[in-house]
């Protein structure tokens, strides 16, 4: 997958992408990630399901979605015109539901890539994270790979001992590139009630709060592996886009800062074109892991 800039809409803030035309042309972007989609449509978790704390928020949306049907009948042929690059993330509870997923997008041509969402719970494993252990994450890549031809991309869980050896882990199974990361583990309680403030009780941290938590992890993950890493986690100014590619990323998705600016994706695409050229920097990809030196 080529994009024509290194900004792109993260999963479960930017909608099925249609939902953003209205403030930006969909095309100044990279290209965006759609809410995560599984195979029959889910409601989600109750309310309330997010919480905003200093510098982020704690979301426990429960993966509520329209279903990976609805979304091919009704989303894609309206995203058929769109100049962008459409990345469809999806979520099972078991291996083969990945599988069936991956296939039933394989046939479309409109659709340019797919992030696997690994940070859920492995059905037959007891409950454990699919992203925790190098060994299931391997095998789900592996049968997600034998079932496409898609850019494919594993989106690792921050909750890890080591980050670098499950993305070493999806690389050799055959991903083209890895999202580093989801959202962390969170709670946040409310003092009337003295009880959980979110509905499902936790959630998951987002926003400038875990930008340099996730900063270390692409830069932990930088030079372990071969194939791209795509940054996720606090991007909000061009400055947290260069911060990010020196760090070892050779493009960015942007998440909350969408919900304090809907605008802030296409913002950054032209900030960032503006930062480069008063810098004389030619390339993006020539500041790509640069502090590693
Ligand atoms: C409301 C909300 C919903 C999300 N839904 C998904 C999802 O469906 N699949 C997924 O892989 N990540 C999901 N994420 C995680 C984001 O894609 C991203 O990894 C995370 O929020 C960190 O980036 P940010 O700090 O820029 O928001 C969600 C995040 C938020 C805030």
């Amino acid at each position: 997958m080529t994009l024509k800039n290194p900004i792109i809409g993260a999963s479960g803030t930017f909608g099925y992408g249609i939902e953003y035309e209205k403030f930006f042309p969909l095309e100044s972007i990279g290209g965006f990630v759609t809410k995560g989609l599984s195979l029959r449509p889910r409601n989600g978790n109750p309310a309330p399901r997010i919480r905003e704390v200093p510098c982020g928020l704690i979301n426990s949306i429960g993966l509520e979605n329209i279903g990976i049907d609805a979304f091919v009948r009704h989303v894609l042929p309206r995203l058929e015109g769109a100049d962008t690059a459409v990345i469809v993330n999806i979520f099972g509870s078991t291996v083969d539901e990945y599988v069936e997923l991956a296939g039933k997008l394989d046939r479309f041509r409109r659709i340019d890539g797919i992030e696997l969402n690994i940070s859920c719970p492995n059905v037959k494993a007891g409950g454990a994270e699919f992203g925790k252990d190098p060994l299931v994450v391997r095998s789900v890549t592996a049968k997600v790979r034998e079932a496409t031809d898609k850019t494919l991309i594993v989106k690792l869980s921050p909750m890890v001992t080591s980050i670098a050896d499950i993305a070493l882990a999806a690389q050799d199974a055959g991903a083209d590139a890895v999202s580093i990361a989801n959202t962390y583990p969170a709670a946040a309680f409310d003092l009337r009630s003295g009880r959980p403030f979110l509905g499902a009780k936790t959630g998951g941290l987002s926003g400038p709060a875990i930008k340099p938590l996730t900063l270390k992890l692409v830069y932990d993950t930088y030079g372990r592996i071969g194939i791209p890493i795509i940054g996720v986690g606090g991007v909000t100014t061009v400055e947290d886009v260069v911060e990010y590619a020196l760090a070892g990323a050779n493009a960015v998705q942007v998440g909350t800062a969408s919900f304090i600016n809907p605008g802030t994706a296409d913002m950054l695409v032209r900030e960032l074109a503006q930062y480069l050229a008063g810098r004389g920097i030619r390339r993006f990809s020539s500041l790509v892991g640069t502090a590693k030196k």
